[in-house]
């Protein structure tokens, strides 16, 4: 018989083990928060499309915080996964910073995960390295603000909710949703090694699932490996793409009668080795013909920018909310049928690698090196999920101030670069610049959390499909060695970005992949080989050298954004004056538009205790009840100037009633800030006149009735 005791908080919970639901093995915590960033004019990241400015809000972005420690309340391990396109370094850099504020040495860069979701659909302009934040044209302050003090927000609400509990694993396979793009260069790698697996993409779902000491469910985290790439690099609205799309329903079911992000149960879908993996499952058609576009190139008579992939919906928003109703149904399959208790240490090992200078003892004889950053020609071609938009890269003439600025700063690789990235064409030779700051990392965090037989491989980049494999396998390798027997989990675009990594033989292929696998051919051979030190180290119980530290270069950014000049109503209107009004009834199936005179969105940004622009209220009694915020599907906010020269702006919202909304009477409300010529800042708000919504009408009862009658008459 074995007796576990477990103490925290002054609670002591004795329990014989062998009675599984009464030993308590962790202490959980979970916490959300929203990280919106501005709503308008800021550059989506993602696409590196320069015309792809926000212009208002699909739903909202969330960073989702999971904190593990063991029952002896002695380490603890912390997962965070942000609906954002990837985490920068000067992200991580100061959220750290601001968590050992408040809590000292308990979450510090050695076991804080930050992971990004990946969404394209996200404001940009918040990285550190230069390279990334072109296209916002420059650093953007109010991205880079939002994001922080929103992540950290979310391990504050998830510390706060830190209970003794237990966690459960399960894995299971999603089929069709989701698909190689690059499926020649994946073909390139050896025969014998794809032949050990079935399908070109990973299909495994990894969930795990949080209790509490009662078994009720506070948490649940899935990795899965897919671009969230379903909203096309023509959407113009915030959007959590279709994983932030799958936590909004999985939420939903778990915190029922609460708002987007307001509920305790967090359930975050996060991303893995997606590096290849593009969610558009009818593949790359060409946009004129509508036929397959031409496979190794990805072109249409020659045209990247025709070859688009698509599906599996009617358009993007239908293709972003099947891709996640896929993800949420087969992780609500996992969570539900979960009964692998997880138990065993809870541990953590970190190092910075300077990635341009490993050394990779290929063989007896041979040993190679890593190199300095470089984009190969295929990176401007961009991939079929968003093609081409790089090209003004090349181009002599651009719209961009900063890239106008900092081109002249591009230099001619040298002979030692171009053999080191060989057989990569370098285009842009980011790693020999410094001017005016660093261009790509040279510097990336390797990190590796173990919670008993789990363990989480967190990459600093996108791995693709068969790279994840092998460092999965290269881990496990090490881990079975030292007698644990696991599966690791790839945690991808964590903690810092440096772009994408192939294999060596997808390298040689040369498509958008391996054109961005920044460090060289043997970029992925020397990811493994400091991972395997972390596993190994691990294992043995020995620490491991902190690395070199990487740069902060806040105070170096440079920005061409402008600013919010200022806002003004119309002549005799007002901020907040309705334009539109809604009709006086709808049922359900409608669509209900509205417009109201507004503020520019960014004025909003970093405002005490905003959290939407629109509210749909439904008539009570007493007063209203708030049913739907910009965080929920079902509602979209755009915003657009009327005259940029006199300031004039105006948002759209629109409300499409699904068949869960209740019959009554509603109002709609919008809510921004308005900034005035001498550069203060004021909220408002406008309401429209009520409306009702009534059931819908069923045709078929209708028309039964009806003939039901016309018998009896008859
Ligand atoms: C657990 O450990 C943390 C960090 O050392 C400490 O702040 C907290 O008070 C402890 N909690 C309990 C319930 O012992
Ligand atoms: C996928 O999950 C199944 C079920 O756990 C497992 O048997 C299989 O090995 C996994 N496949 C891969 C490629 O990890
Ligand atoms: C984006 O999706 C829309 C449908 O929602 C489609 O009309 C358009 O052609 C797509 N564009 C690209 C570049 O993928
Ligand atoms: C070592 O690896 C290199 C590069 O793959 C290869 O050319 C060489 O033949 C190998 N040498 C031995 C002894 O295996
Ligand atoms: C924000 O909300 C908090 C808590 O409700 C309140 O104490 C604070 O005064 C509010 N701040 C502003 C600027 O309205
Ligand atoms: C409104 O929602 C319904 C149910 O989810 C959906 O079928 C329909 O396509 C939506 N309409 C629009 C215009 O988004």
């Amino acid at each position: 018989m074995v007796w576990k005791r477990v103490t925290f908080g002054g609670l002591i919970v004795v329990c014989l083990i062998t009675y599984v639901r009464c030993a308590i093995n962790y202490i959980v915590g979970a916490g959300i928060a929203d990280i919106t960033g501005p709503a308008a004019e800021v550059d989506m990241m993602g696409y590196a499309n320069p015309g792809q400015t926000a212009r208002g809000i699909h739903f909202r972005q969330y960073s989702r915080a999971f904190i593990i420690g063991d029952s002896d309340n002695k380490t603890r391990v912390v997962f965070i996964s942000v609906d954002t396109g990837m985490v920068s370094q000067l992200i991580k850099l100061e959220v750290i910073s601001r968590l050992k504020a408040v809590y000292g040495d308990l979450y510090t860069e050695r076991n804080v995960v930050i992971s990004g979701i990946h969404t394209h659909s996200g404001p940009g302009g918040f990285h550190q390295y230069l390279l990334f934040d072109i296209t916002s044209l420059g650093f953007v302050k109010e991205s880079y603000s939002t994001f922080v003090a929103g992540v950290v927000q979310s391990v504050k609400n998830a510390h706060e909710s830190v209970q003794p509990g237990n966690i459960y694993m399960n894995e299971g396979e999603l089929l069709d949703s989701n698909i190689n793009r690059s499926p020649t260069a994946y073909a390139n790698n050896p025969g014998e090694e794809r032949a050990k697996y079935v399908h070109n993409v990973d299909k495994n779902m990894t969930v795990l699932k949080f209790v509490d000491r009662n078994g009720n469910g506070i948490g649940m985290i899935s990795w899965f490996a897919v671009h969230c790439t379903s909203m096309n690099n023509t959407n113009r609205l915030i959007s959590g793409d279709n994983k932030g799309y799958a936590s909004q329903l999985f939420e939903r079911e778990m915190n029922k009668g609460t708002l987007p992000g307001q509920g305790k149960f967090v359930a975050a879908f996060a991303q893995s080795n997606e590096g290849d993996v593009s969610p558009n499952t009818k593949g790359p058609h060409c946009l004129d013909t509508g036929l397959p576009c031409d496979n190794p190139t990805s072109t249409c008579n020659g045209k990247n920018e025709m070859c688009v992939a698509f599906g599996p919906g009617k358009d993007m928003t239908d293709s972003t909310r099947i891709i996640g109703l896929n993800q949420y149904n087969k992780a609500m399959e996992l969570y539900k049928s979960a009964s692998k208790l997880i138990t065993g240490p809870v541990d953590f090992k970190h190092t910075y690698v300077d990635m341009t200078n490993v050394e990779i003892q290929l063989n007896s004889t041979t040993k190679v090196k890593t190199c300095k950053p470089a984009m190969g020609y295929s990176f401007a071609a961009g991939t079929t999920d968003g093609p081409g938009m790089f090209n003004f890269v090349q181009g002599s003439k651009s719209e961009n101030l900063f890239w106008d600025l900092v081109r002249d700063f591009l230099a001619t690789p040298t002979d030692a670069q171009r053999s080191c990235h060989a057989p990569k064409p370098i285009l842009l030779d980011t790693g020999e610049i410094k001017n005016p700051y660093q261009w790509q990392p040279y510097i990336v965090d390797v990190q590796l959390l173990r919670v008993g037989s789990m363990f989480l491989v967190a990459v600093p980049g996108e791995f693709s499909t068969m790279s994840g494999r092998r460092l999965r396998n290269a881990v496990s390798k090490v881990l079975t060695s030292g007698g644990v027997s696991s599966t690791p989990v790839i945690a991808g675009l964590s903690n810092d970005y440096a772009d994408y990594i192939t294999t060596f033989e997808e390298y040689q292929i040369q498509r958008y992949e391996g054109a961005s696998t920044i460090y060289g051919p043997h970029t992925l051979r020397a990811y493994i080989q400091n991972f395997e030190l972390l596993a190994e180290a691990m294992i043995k119980g020995t620490k491991v050298a902190p690395g070199p530290n990487p740069p902060n270069l806040l105070n170096k950014q440079l920005s061409f954004l402008p600013p919010v000049i200022f806002d003004l109503p119309p002549a005799g209107k007002q901020f907040g004056s309705v334009v539109q009004a809604p009709d006086s009834s709808y049922n359900v199936g409608d669509i209900v538009t509205v417009k109201f005179v507004s503020g520019n969105p960014r004025n909003s940004v970093e405002q005490a205790n905003f959290t939407s622009f629109l509210t749909v209220e439904k008539q009570t009694p007493s007063s209203w009840e708030v049913m739907l915020t910009d965080a929920d599907w079902d509602t979209l906010f755009e915003w657009h100037h009327t005259s940029f020269i006199l300031g004039e702006s105006e948002v759209t919202i629109t409300w499409n009633i699904t068949a869960t909304v209740t019959s009554g009477n509603y109002r709609i409300t919008h809510h921004g800030h308005h900034k005035s010529i001498g550069g203060t800042i004021t909220p408002y708000k406008g309401t429209t006149t009520t409306f009702k919504v009534g059931p819908a009408i069923d045709v078929n009862t209708e028309l039964k009735k009806l003939l039901a009658n016309t018998n009896l008459i008859g």
